[in-house]
């Protein structure tokens, strides 16, 4: 097989699956926490702000996977534009991925809201002062995160779509590890 036929390694592509399910799961959380009222929905936040770190500790542990694992070549009819555009989108999604966490946390931290991790421990708050206008600026931040992360995935699933119906290459096989292999 070519290299660009190759696939990412399994561990990139479970991570890659579990990081976007997370992402799905955070969103369904707060749409939880907005619909109820009461401990429940405060719980609702807790278990966001514990998926949150997990996304944050599992996007760390796949940046440092995926420089000691590079990817294998793209497809060699890709133009350097396109090449340039999805490795651009990548780097922004790594850096939302950190970004949005750190926001969480530390204005939880200026907050001085105690986490505690999925009920296990307390999770360290960060060495952030201010209170609820440092917060509240925090977690404008947060949403503007959040809004990134929405338009690049728009843009990710265009291009994952374009390579699968009109490219027709091997693309969306590096990540879907069902789909048929092209030459
Ligand atoms: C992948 C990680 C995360 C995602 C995708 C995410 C996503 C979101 C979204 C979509 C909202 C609603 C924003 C809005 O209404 O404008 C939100 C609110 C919030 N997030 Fe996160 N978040 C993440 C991580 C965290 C972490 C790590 C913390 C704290 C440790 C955190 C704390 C909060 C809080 C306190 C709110 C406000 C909840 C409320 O309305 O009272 N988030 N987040
Ligand atoms: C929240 C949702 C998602 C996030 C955060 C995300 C993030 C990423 C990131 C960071 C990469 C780059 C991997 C690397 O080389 O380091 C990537 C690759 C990829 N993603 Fe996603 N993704 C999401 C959803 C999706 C969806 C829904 C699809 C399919 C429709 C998809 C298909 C792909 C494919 C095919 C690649 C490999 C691209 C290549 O070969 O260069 N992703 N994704």
């Amino acid at each position: 097989m070519t290299e660009a036929g190759k696939r990412y390694s399994t561990i990139s592509i479970l991570l890659h699956w579990l990081i976007a399910a997370l992402v799905l799961v955070q969103i369904l959380l707060i749409s939880a926490h907005d619909a109820t009222e009461g401990p429940m929905s405060r719980e609702f936040v807790q278990i966001h702000k514990s998926v949150g770190l997990a996304v944050l500790l599992l996007t760390l542990f796949r940046i440092g996977w995926r420089v000691a694992n590079p990817p294998p070549a793209l497809p060699a009819t890709m133009k350097p534009w396109e090449k340039a555009l999805s490795g651009t989108v990548h780097v922004l999604f790594y850096v939302a991925l950190i970004l949005l966490p750190l926001t969480g946390w530390a204005a939880s931290s200026a907050m001085r809201r105690e986490i505690v991790w999925f009920g296990l421990f307390n999770w360290p708050l960060l060495p952030v002062g201010g209170g609820r206008e440092t917060a509240g600026a925090l977690m404008d931040l947060h949403g503007i995160a959040v809004k990134t992360v929405y338009g690049l995935v728009a843009l990710h699933v265009i291009g994952a779509l374009k390579h699968q119906f009109i490219d027709r290459d091997t693309v969306l096989g590096r990540m879907v590890p069902f789909l048929a292999r092209r030459p």
